[in-house]
């Protein structure tokens, strides 16, 4: 394979950068106002709060549109199976970060400032409400829609509607609001949008349930259920110590000074979290509502942006990746999960039957694809990443808004390659991440037999169980009465 999608700094695919010259072209000869197709500066700076447009900039003027047929493998080679794991879509804030916007608003409110910024926000509608709780958006559902008729027409010969009807497609999804509502958008983009099947009438809808999602947070929300993740990690103070002391660091007081002359509010009532939720407002109103620039995107300029996506980072970083080998050895009954299925779709190629789930969906979050992902060695940096690492961040690979935006998705491929060698050769595998090819982290190539990869992951396969993995270790002397 010629064409890596992905290296560490820059990763736009050609046919998007074909587009965008293309688009820039069409509005300057128009001589229009241009500005929604133009991504806005400080965009692509929102780490897990990125628009999945950012990592795809054409599906800005085109969301339907397919371009990466000529990347993947060719005629003698058949899609068996596509195994997936989504983020959910597009979603509301959530209680949390409602609660701290409501702060920095009311501090704004108080400030006595004359300037037109500061009047701006204060008469800024705060439109959030406590029953928004992290649920996915329209725009949310637009996402799931659209990837589907885009994932469906890239593999039109395993999204039919005979194995839709069949219920040969597999829809797990997390318990969570935001995944089922995902999953359900998905499905309803597959059926309508792609296969142009009617609306489903009193007629049709018996034996459904196949096509309805399937909780199953064992899978997606692995993270909650592992014991030694959740004591370590998650409810542990001292884990996330480089965030924090980044939160302290010059670069996040730079940035707090600054925002502190800007709106005349104290230093000391404002903190690095009241910061990032200003700057998160700044990405909901351009995610949700597609306002390019909100009174709250002019607190920030590009410089701020990187150190706030640095914190972002940072914290996913620490919590979900690489920082700590519980955040991605959580992961493993789900990767054990997907190889299953590739498993099971080899044996019966190889027996000549058909492929009993040539679709499996599995709806998640940005914390169930980060240990996926870090499990799997992609994305590592050579060295941790560190509260006095900012200045290298623009060259890091972690970077979570080019990972997980909004809607991100890992599909595994399976093919089955008509190669007339060894049946060993026959099956192959590609991983899209965002619908680029991701190449294999141990080859760089962006294809690899079945066997091989199966080696390759084979520690992870045989020595990674969850139940020990996640088991808190017996404190070793327990003190004696
Ligand atoms: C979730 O999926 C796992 C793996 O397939 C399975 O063992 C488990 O029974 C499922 N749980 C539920 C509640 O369906
Ligand atoms: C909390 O994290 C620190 C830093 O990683 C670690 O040394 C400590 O053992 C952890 N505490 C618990 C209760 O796991
Ligand atoms: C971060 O900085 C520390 C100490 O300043 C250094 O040891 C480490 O290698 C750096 N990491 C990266 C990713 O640059």
């Amino acid at each position: 394979m010629s064409s890596i999608l992905y290296t560490s700094r820059k990763y736009v695919p050609k046919a998007a950068q074909i587009l965008l010259i293309s688009v820039t072209w069409f509005c300057s000869a128009r001589g229009h106002e241009c500005a929604i197709n133009e991504p806005p500066k400080l965009a692509s700076y929102f780490g897990t709060k990125t628009r999945y447009e950012e990592v795809n900039p054409f599906l800005l003027t085109n969301p339907l549109l397919v371009t990466r047929k000529e990347d993947l493998l060719p005629n003698t080679c058949t899609p068996l199976q596509i195994v997936s794991v989504i983020r959910h879509g597009t979603r509301y804030p959530t209680e949390k970060q409602i609660k701290k916007l409501k702060k920095m608003y009311s501090l704004i409110k108080e400030s006595t400032s004359n300037s037109e910024l500061v009047k701006e926000l204060q008469n800024w509608n705060l439109w959030y409400d406590d029953w928004m709780d992290g649920q996915l958006v329209k725009k949310g559902e637009e996402d799931m829609k659209n990837l589907a008729y885009r994932l469906a027409s890239l593999f039109p010969s395993l999204f039919t509607s005979d194995k839709f009807h069949k219920c040969k497609m597999s829809f797990i999804t997390s318990s969570k609001h935001r995944c089922v509502d995902s999953t359900k958008a998905f499905i309803n983009g597959l059926a309508h949008t792609y296969l142009k099947l009617p609306p489903p009438t009193e007629d049709t809808l018996e034996n459904v349930s196949c096509r309805e999602p399937v909780v199953n947070d064992t899978l997606m929300r692995f993270f909650d259920h592992c014991e030694k993740f959740v004591a370590q990690v998650e409810e542990n103070d001292t884990a996330m110590y480089e965030v924090d002391k980044f939160k302290e660091g010059p670069e996040m007081k730079r940035v707090l000074r600054k925002i502190s002359n800007l709106l005349s509010i104290p230093e000391r009532e404002l903190n690095a979290d009241l910061i990032q939720v200003a700057f998160f407002s700044c990405s909901f109103e351009l995610a949700i509502n597609n306002v390019v620039n909100a009174p709250w995107c002019r607190l920030f300029d590009e410089e701020d942006a990187k150190v706030l996506e640095y914190l972002n980072d940072l914290k996913q970083y620490w919590k979900r990746g690489y920082g700590f080998d519980i955040n991605s050895r959580s992961s493993c009954n789900l990767f054990q999960h997907i190889f299953q299925h590739l498993d099971n779709a080899v044996s019966e190629s190889k027996r000549s039957q058909q492929i009993s789930t040539p679709v499996v969906m599995q709806f998640g979050h940005a914390e169930t694809l980060l240990p996926l992902l870090a499990l799997m060695g992609l994305f590592k940096d050579e060295k941790p990443l560190m509260a006095d690492n900012f200045s290298t961040h623009m060259e890091q690979k972690f970077r979570s808004g080019r990972i997980v935006p909004y809607a991100s998705n890992l599909v595994f491929v399976l093919y089955h390659c008509d190669l007339a060698r060894s049946s060993e050769e026959e099956y192959q595998v590609q991983m899209l991440l965002n619908e680029n090819l991701l190449p294999f982290p141990h080859s760089q190539e962006s294809v690899c037999l079945f066997e091989d990869l199966r080696k390759q992951y084979s520690h992870l396969l045989n020595s990674c169980h969850v139940k020990d993995e996640c088991q808190l270790t017996k404190v070793a002397h327990e003190e004696e009465l």
